[in-house]
């Protein structure tokens, strides 16, 4: 048995992650008077939220008409009819007054002649339930909209007392006998102590985890810690095959160029010059969803259609766009661009490729955040005491494919429900629980265990065969044996931690440690994906089946849960919920509005 002392601490609540979600609901906690806690591995401002570009989609109505039903039929399609209907119905009605409150907070959003928050297309977001005009729904600071977002939520915490531990890597839940969360176990980066958070509410707001894969706009820190803890506590991940590749990244250093461009007026050209865009999506062109663009765009360079001298990439161009234009809309990526590319946008077009971009899946959870433990019987069981929100969680709005700037108002208003509904059960006048002595053993065992592991593989080497694995075997399009193959090497790769190799004891500033301990949490998370994504025999959203190339309501309209209890990880699946909350009656959306059709743009 390790031993270490620990500092302890109780609060009400607890957040883990400091991003757009963890923020907000931090904030809405501290707003109620509930003693909160945010606990970060990164200065709050450096979360990976700072690096969304072009911004959040909400029914405003500021450029033209709209409407929150339009936005939920679009939210329903993009999801490729897998998103849970009363989450996204939440999603869409919410947004408005999301966004509001946002600019009440003071995010610095652009501004219309008019003064109204500017409002941009992305794909995917129409008119008339699909029938009209691409809409401009998308709210934005130029290209810096999570930018300006995290660092104005993260001043409203402070103004409202909530506690910030900054630079502490949770490692492990505290889970009861029960299985009730307690809290959580967290090492200081910066001095090396550890620490037991005790509360009655733990919320994971830990992000995505990008990081599996070899290419990805995500950033270094996004290793999915939430999943990890959760496969930890034998709790189950929810639709991990559904993996979103961006259309555009760069070309080699995968660093995002923002949709608001596509938003702008900015279009793709193969090797013939051609807009191919054109052929496959006739009406909304480059701005259909994005799973369908980085598809097409994987096809044309598989035709030998691809630019560049190994034809393997495509071309954006945004050069016949107004300088004005580019200076003041998307001042980001015409710098991005100079920098990761060498291109002078005004000029030449961009070299992008897809690059992985945003996991779909993560911890169920329902509308309110609270993480699911279904079983056969209660498929929408909650386990007590556990939150997640934001790109850690599965609500699920995005179903198998999320709609470009569906993700910022998916952390505000999901980090917003998360803070009501904590506000509801959480007993203010209860005791803290007391944490289980036994759960705080396993988490100190376990980060002794990696401190001193003594094997042949170092961290680096072994993370780099995982995201080559994933990279190759879990791509844009899969096959049989692709995803036959990627499940075994991935078992291989897994298998390995066994083996791994720290080579710094110390506690103080242990990078070596931090990354043993993310690659930790990345592993279930990259072999949930695989695992469900070779079990899926259809094509839905971001999951496209070469050998099954249509999608399969009949059989697979099921939300998959892969669990990593006991022999090793198990798949099970649970219905997606088809019920709005409202009724047509009662001014909710009418049900033949969002009945499974052909998805075409
Ligand atoms: O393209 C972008 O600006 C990304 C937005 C998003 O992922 O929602």
């Amino acid at each position: 048995m390790a031993s270490y002392d620990y500092e302890t601490h109780e609060y009400d609540c607890i957040v883990i992650g400091a991003g757009g979600a963890g923020l907000r609901a931090t904030l809405g906690m501290a707003e109620q008077g509930l003693r909160t806690a945010c606990i970060t591995k990164v200065f709050p401002t450096r979360s990976h939220t700072v690096a969304a570009q072009g911004g959040i989609a909400a029914s405003l109505s500021n450029m033209g008409p709209d409407h929150w039903q339009w936005h939920m039929y679009d939210t329903v399609k993009g999801s490729d009819w897998l998103g849970d209907t009363d989450a996204m119905e939440y999603l869409a009605r919410e947004a408005p007054k999301a966004v509001y409150e946002l600019e009440h907070y003071g995010v610095p959003f652009s501004r219309t002649e008019a003064g109204k928050i500017y409002q941009r297309p992305f794909g995917g977001h129409t008119t008339e339930f699909g029938e009209g005009p691409p809409v401009q729904r998308t709210c934005a600071a130029a290209d810096r909209t999570g930018h300006a977002i995290l660092h104005t939520l993260y001043g409203q915490s402070l103004k409202n007392n909530a506690e910030f531990y900054i630079e502490y890597f949770a490692t492990d839940l505290i889970m009861s006998d029960d299985g009730t969360c307690q809290g959580v176990l967290a090492w200081n980066l910066e001095d090396g102590s550890l620490h037991l958070f005790s509360a009655k509410m733990t919320v994971l707001a830990t992000g995505g985890y990008g990081r599996a894969y070899f290419s990805a706009t995500s950033a270094h820190p996004c290793t999915g810690d939430g999943g990890g803890m959760v496969a930890r506590a034998g709790l189950p991940l929810q639709d991990m095959e559904f993996v979103q590749f961006h259309p555009t990244g760069i070309y080699g250093s995968g660093c995002l160029i923002t949709e608001g461009a596509r938003g702008e007026g900015g279009y793709l050209t193969n090797s013939e010059g051609e807009r191919f865009m054109e052929r496959y999506a006739p009406t909304y062109k480059d701005l259909a969803s994005r799973d369908v663009v980085s598809r097409c765009m994987t096809m044309e360079i598989r035709a030998g259609r691809g630019v560049g001298a190994e034809g393997d990439h495509i071309h954006l161009h945004l050069n016949h766009l107004p300088p004005e234009t580019l200076a003041e809309r998307l001042p980001g990526i015409s710098e991005s661009a100079r920098i990761f590319a060498g291109v002078d946008l005004t000029r030449e077009p961009i070299p992008v490729l897809p690059t992985v971009h945003y996991n779909m899946g993560g911890i169920p959870t329902n509308y309110w955040g609270e993480v699911l433990n279904p079983t056969a019987d209660d498929p929408d069981r909650i386990s007590p005491g556990l939150m997640a929100v934001g790109e850690a969680g599965c609500a699920s709005v995005h179903g198998a494919n999320r709609l470009g700037s569906n993700s910022l108002i998916d952390l505000v208003v999901f980090g917003r429900a998360a803070a009501i509904k904590a506000g509801e059960v959480v007993d203010r006048d209860a005791a803290i629980p007391t944490p289980n002595p036994a759960s705080v053993e396993k988490a100190l065992d376990r980060f002794d265990r990696f401190r001193y592991a003594d094997g042949a593989m170092p961290t680096a080497d072994l993370r780099l065969e995982m995201q080559k694995t994933m990279q190759a075997d879990a791509a844009v399009f899969r096959t049989d044996k692709t995803l036959a193959e990627g499940v075994e090497k991935m078992h291989g790769v897994a298998g390995k931690m066994g083996d791994i190799k720290v080579s710094d004891r110390s506690l103080v500033w242990n990078s070596d440690l931090m990354e043993t301990l993310e690659l930790d949490n990345l592993m279930p998370n990259a072999l949930a994906t695989i695992i469900s994504a070779e079990a899926r025999k259809e094509s839905r959203g971001a999951h496209a089946h070469e050998d099954y190339p249509d999608r399969d309501d009949e059989n697979w309209r099921v939300h998959s849960l892969t669990t990593f209890a006991g022999e090793g990880p198990k798949l099970a699946y649970r219905p997606v919920h088809l019920d709005p909350l409202t009724s047509h009656n009662e001014g909710g959306i009418d049900l033949k509005k969002i009945a499974p059709k052909a998805r075409v743009y």
